[in-house]
């Protein structure tokens, strides 16, 4: 990280993560997106973080656009992983290092997880780490960050 300034990351998470805490705990775990954004802002006292969640494609592209400039996204698309070439194409426009981060192994789980139309678009995947996923995320952003 450069001494003079501190990087933004956007945390962009998708359609039904509003949720996590309750929705299917044995797969996603028990925290909720706001004990999320504590950890990840103990974590990294000097990032300054955008967080979102959305379960509105359109929403999630506009986030996609402000994030322009930022010192990257991590994004969990939810569901939105497996089909939406619409998110793909927005990733693809926008030039900051990216992450596709899914807090469960989707490479374990149904055939159809397995396929993620927005993995071209980014720089790294994580899966499987929970909210861990999430950490090593900002921490690859971050190192990335200080290599400009
Ligand atoms: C998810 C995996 C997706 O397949 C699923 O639709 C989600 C969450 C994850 O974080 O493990 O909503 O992205």
């Amino acid at each position: 990280m450069s001494a003079d300034s501190n990087p933004t990351v956007f945390v962009l998470n998708g359609v039904n993560l509003g949720t996590l805490g309750q929705r299917r705990p044995e797969v996603y775990g028990t925290l909720t997106l706001k004990d999320m954004e504590k950890l990840l802002r103990e974590e990294f006292p000097r990032v300054t973080f955008e967080f979102r969640q959305t379960d509105h494609e359109g929403e999630m592209i506009e986030f996609i656009r402000e994030a322009a400039g930022s010192a990257g996204i991590v994004v969990n698309p939810g569901a939105w992983t497996h089909y939406s070439y619409a998110l793909h194409d927005a990733l693809e426009a926008v030039e900051m290092p990216k992450v596709e981060v899914h807090l469960s192994n989707v490479h374990a789980r149904e055939e159809w997880r397995r396929r993620s139309v927005v993995s071209p678009a980014v720089d790294a995947v994580v899966a499987g780490m929970g909210a861990r996923g999430y950490v090593a995320a900002v921490g690859y952003l971050i190192s990335r960050y200080g290599e400009r």
